[in-house]
């Protein structure tokens, strides 16, 4: 039996270490008596039918190979879904943001950008310079997990309470200052009216703080600014992904669309309101541009009929706090790709294939294996794998031999291709769908993915080559400007000039 998640973690208390017999007792409380070979025994008498790391290997590359035509299929429903998430409000998620158009790149001017992340809350003063130009003074807090689920108002009130001590310890403001407009980098699903207010339609990246769900993010945030006197003025309530394809754009504008390959994944790209039936009631012109966020992780929820989910996506997703949700994310995104790999470690555990004899206990703690590991494992450059060692020594009490660790890189390797490939899908239908093939575009990402997984960037262009053909080389990525600093405050600047022109005033 695999540990899959807190609450369901069976007590396997082993009275034996590393080799021989021992016993465990199971969550119904039955002892169960098990004898292992040791790899001695196993020289001595060989078992013929017993499967080789190679073998496993095959099984897993068939599970997690995403072939090119399963990623057109992929790619048609991803459109289909997107158009169908413009047409009405309901039940497939796409955000129109009330950021109308693209940067001229000549905002200027100081602005507070406050980004709650998935990991981290940063809280920045950024000055843009206009041409493209900006600095940016920055505080980072780790989030602790007690605080992704604490009340809600906890969260925002400690979001404004860091934003005052940076107002007034490293800006040296003092209490009585003018109120600096403010971005503040919200990076769940919001749906929004207007710029500054959006309701949380539900929490995700394992958040579920009270409170929260169906209400207002921007007038509860507000409300903690006014509590603890924060000199800022919530100007701009915005995604991740949003932020990054302005700020992408304002340094870059070939910049047509913008991803985020971090804890979460998403992207956003510009639409023309003509083509966002939903919001037909503003009046706009049909060619005027408004940015939009595709929620893209919730792709194939609840009723998962296009997406290759394997047993390991269905336990991770049964084992989690949001039940059907995210389905596309939770197959592609940081948060879930160590896990995804665990699982498949503890299948063998369980099989006897694995570490037998070995105390195991901590590689069956739910999310013990970080995503982080996969990427060192791949880029181990050691003929011996010095890195699995360490890491598997270091981090979980068990040794390797050196078949298995070439497994671990090799399934390391298939879990992150097939999230590059995946992500590739979603790029290639907001392609299709713009019809940016032709001339060719540039996608401005960011996340961990992203920028510290090896060889993510070169899988994902090689994904759109093998869905488009020699012209899917002219969709390319680049790392992208930070969104939910700079992005978030040009998005605050565009705002501020917008409604000082009069122009869409009420939104
Ligand atoms: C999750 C959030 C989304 C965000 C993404 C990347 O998918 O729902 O809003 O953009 O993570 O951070």
């Amino acid at each position: 039996m695999t540990a899959i998640g807190n609450d369901r973690t069976p007590n396997l208390s082993r009275s034996n270490s590393r080799r021989g017999s021992g016993s465990f007792s199971t969550p119904s409380g039955t002892q169960v008596v098990y004898h292992t070979r040791t790899q001695d025994e196993l020289h001595e008498y060989p078992h013929p039918e017993k499967k080789t790391m190679a073998d496993h290997l095959r099984k897993y590359e068939a599970l997690l190979t995403v072939s090119a035509p399963r990623m057109r299929m992929i790619v048609s429903a991803f459109e289909e879904t997107l158009d169908k998430g413009l047409e009405k409000y309901g039940e497939v998620v796409v955000i129109p943001t009330y950021v109308f158009g693209w940067p001229t790149g000549k905002e200027k001017g100081e602005y507070l950008a406050v980004d709650l992340g998935g990991t981290n809350l940063r809280v920045c003063l950024v000055t843009l310079q206009g041409e493209g130009k900006f600095e940016v003074t920055q505080t980072k807090y780790r989030l602790t997990e007690e605080q992704k689920q604490e009340d809600g108002e906890k969260l925002f009130d400690f979001c404004a309470e860091c934003l005052h001590s940076f107002i007034c310890d490293n800006l040296g403001r003092d209490e009585n200052a003018d109120h600096l407009p403010l971005g503040f980098t919200f990076s769940y699903p919001c749906e929004q009216k207007r710029i500054d207010h959006g309701e949380l339609i539900r929490w995700t990246k394992g958040f579920g703080n009270p409170g929260v769900e169906g209400h207002d993010v921007g007038e509860l945030f507000a409300k903690s600014l006014e509590k603890y006197n924060v000199r800022a003025k919530l100007t701009a309530l915005i995604n991740d992904t949003t932020g990054t394809l302005i700020a992408s754009n304002y340094v870059d504008p070939n910049t047509r669309i913008a991803c985020i390959f971090g804890t979460g994944c998403n992207a956003a790209y510009m639409e023309t309101a003509g083509s966002i039936p939903k919001i037909g009631e503003m009046g706009l012109a049909d060619d005027q541009l408004m940015a939009i966020n595709c929620e893209w992780g919730a792709f194939d929820s609840f009723d998962h009929q296009h997406l290759p989910r394997t047993k390991y996506d269905i336990i991770i997703d049964e084992s989690s706090n949001k039940v059907g949700e995210q389905a596309f994310e939770k197959m592609i995104a940081g948060l879930y790709l160590g896990e995804i790999f665990r699982l498949i470690l503890c299948e063998l555990i369980d099989q006897g294939d694995l570490f037998l004899g070995q105390n195991t206990y901590k590689l069956e703690k739910a999310y013990a294996f970080d995503t982080a590991f996969l990427s060192l494992m791949e880029s181990d450059p050691t003929d011996e794998l010095l890195m699995s060692i360490g890491i598997f020594n270091h981090f979980f009490g068990v040794e390797t031999t050196i078949e298995e660790r070439q497994f671990f890189r090799e399934l390391a390797k298939l879990i992150g291709t097939r999230s590059a490939r995946l992500s590739a899908c979603g790029i290639a239908a907001i392609v299709s769908k713009k019809g940016y093939l032709e001339k060719g575009c540039s996608v401005g990402a960011d996340g961990s993915l992203y920028s510290k997984y090896p060889g993510f960037a070169k899988r994902l262009e090689q994904a759109l080559v093998d869905i488009f053909g020699e012209a899917g080389k002219k969709i390319t990525t680049h790392a992208a400007e930070d969104g939910s600093g700079v992005g978030s405050a040009i998005i605050a600047a565009m705002t501020v000039k917008r409604k000082a022109d009069g122009i869409y005033a009420d939104y």
